[in-house]
């Protein structure tokens, strides 16, 4: 066993921990809605109004704050009008994702369902509007239909007509959707001023809305300067429009040189876990972009796709599975716990994070088919790390060996420990992640500022070994547990197993 400390200073606070970081991502995409969310009102599987009864509830159990809607790729070639009124007159039309596994959309989750799912789970909706292949006046028309007052204008008796004479109230609107690739393929610059059409325009109708524009991935960092210097010309021009968030795309992507869904090498696993962690970097240097094109700017940075992308290199759909659909194992818990720790200690400048996507697709908290339904483990971090939502952020200071490996020839390391840490109504969770695929975890939290007051828990995420998953044949193979402890004064020592995840939850006295 090796030993670790950790340095918690309560008195340098980040910042408060947005609970849109704890966000979800669904898309019209494979099994995600059709399947996943939604199998209908006459279904024999228990369902609330079409919606998947045992996934609204658990999805509810993990608080989750913000769900983004329809896509993704299929965001820009959605026409919103398909998705209203009667659901038998609804019409069928081609997915984006036909191509990948021949699947029509029918259109019968559309704006008035996918609220309602928002509501049953206590969300908020977060919209992404098609920027590339219907008007600006049909995406604006799409907002005044969400959100003027009942009775005020046709759209919205229109939406009474459809069931829903109160207004939706939907804040969050994403300005279209990965514009440098399938949203248009554009610079850029032209999608800045295509951005500056949209946000002017949808303004006028919603003065109110977060209006959030397309950012980079970490295939083009670059995007980000370029976009922002644009953006800046239009102060010169002077008809800006409004932005109050900026998204990034990141993913880790498994073109299979980091094995397979259940079966890697301990190199894979290193490797895996070290680039999941590189959305710290990635993060970081967005930031320093974004600062030295607009100075002084209080824009959010909104993750709205992240995740381990297993099948990336597989086009189409695998026989017997939705497309994308992975099976998933403490690989895919720890690189959620990693980014959650990255998003935690980012709390400043990220306001918003969405895993992508929340059943049956990448990165999924819920797998299911027909009848059977299956919490992941990455499930498990949501809800072990749901404590931090609201929470002031604090520093901690990881002292912790590096992992070596070789990976393809070249010698690569990864931190062996990763954490972040949060205080909320006199209670300090830590989020620990043990790397190790072989070695437990001795881990010391140092308290600075504050003392550990009482009694607290210790919740552990892991399996008897790093490629156990949760199956439908065996659904609780991985689920976490939860053991008492107590401290006093500044130190407090927890063991983390081997490839696993922790949450510490204990009082302490400032
Ligand atoms: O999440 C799957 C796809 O990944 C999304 O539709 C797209 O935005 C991204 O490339």
């Amino acid at each position: 066993m090796s030993k670790n400390n950790i340095d918690l200073i309560l008195m340098e606070p980040i910042g408060t921990i947005h609970p849109n970081i704890y966000g979800h991502f669904v898309e019209h995409l494979g099994g995600v809605v059709y399947d996943g969310i939604w199998v209908g009102e006459d279904s024999p599987i228990p369902n609330i109004r079409g919606f998947r009864k045992e996934l609204v509830e658990k999805l509810r159990a993990i608080r989750p704050p913000v769900i983004r809607w329809p896509g993704g790729c299929f965001a820009e070639t959605y026409d919103w009008r398909d998705g209203i009124g009667p659901r038998e007159e609804r019409p069928t039309t081609v997915n984006w994702w036909y191509n990948n596994d021949g699947l029509y959309e029918s259109n019968a989750v559309g704006t008035h369902e996918f609220v309602d799912f928002c509501r049953l789970v206590g969300a908020e909706p977060y919209f992404a509007l098609n920027a590339t292949t219907t008007t600006v006046l049909e995406g604006r028309n799409w907002v005044e239909y969400c959100n003027m007052p009942k009775g005020s204008t046709t759209l919205a008796k229109l939406r009474e007509k459809n069931g829903s004479a109160e207004p939706f109230g939907v804040k969050y609107w994403g300005l279209g959707n990965e514009n440098w690739g399938g949203g248009g393929a554009m610079t850029p610059e032209d999608y800045c001023n295509v951005y500056r059409k949209y946000g002017i325009i949808c303004k006028s109708v919603f003065p109110d809305g977060y209006y959030i524009a397309c950012g980079a991935n970490d295939a083009i960092p670059d995007w980000t300067l370029k976009f922002f210097e644009r953006y800046q010309q239009m102060y010169t021009e002077g008809r800006i429009p409004p932005m109050s968030g900026y998204s990034l795309h990141y993913y880790v992507s498994n073109f299979g040189d980091l094995g397979e869904e259940t079966r890697y090498t301990d190199e894979q696993w290193y490797e895996t876990l070290r680039r999941a962690w590189g959305i710290e970097p990635f993060i970081v240097r967005q930031i320093e972009m974004l600062n030295a094109a607009w100075p002084g700017n209080d824009l959010g940075l909104i993750v709205d796709e992240w995740g381990l992308w297993e099948l990336y290199y597989g086009k189409n759909a695998l026989p017997g599975r939705h497309l994308f659909a992975q099976e998933t194992t403490m690989r895919d818990a720890l690189v959620a716990a990693i980014s959650l720790n990255v998003f935690n200690n980012h709390c400043d400048r990220i306001h918003m994070a969405n895993a992508a996507q929340l059943v049956n697709c990448i990165q999924s908290l819920f797998l299911s088919r027909g009848e059977k339904f299956v919490l992941t483990g990455t499930y498990h971090v949501f809800d072990m790390f749901k404590e931090h939502q609201n929470g002031q952020a604090v520093r901690s200071l990881v002292h912790t060996d590096a992992i070596s490996y070789d990976f393809d020839g070249e010698d690569r390391a990864v931190d062996t420990v990763s954490c972040s840490a949060s205080v909320k109504d006199g209670v300090l969770n830590v989020s620990l992640v043990n790397l190790s695929i072989d070695e437990d975890q001795e881990i010391t939290l140092d308290l600075s500022g504050g003392e550990y007051a009482r009694e607290g828990s210790l919740t552990l995420l892991s399996g008897v070994d790093d490629k156990d998953a949760n199956t439908f044949d065996e659904p609780e193979r991985v689920v976490p547990k939860t053991e008492k402890l107590s401290a006093s004064g500044r130190t407090l020592t927890v063991t983390l197993p081997k490839a696993s995840v922790g949450c510490v939850s204990i009082p302490v006295v400032q």
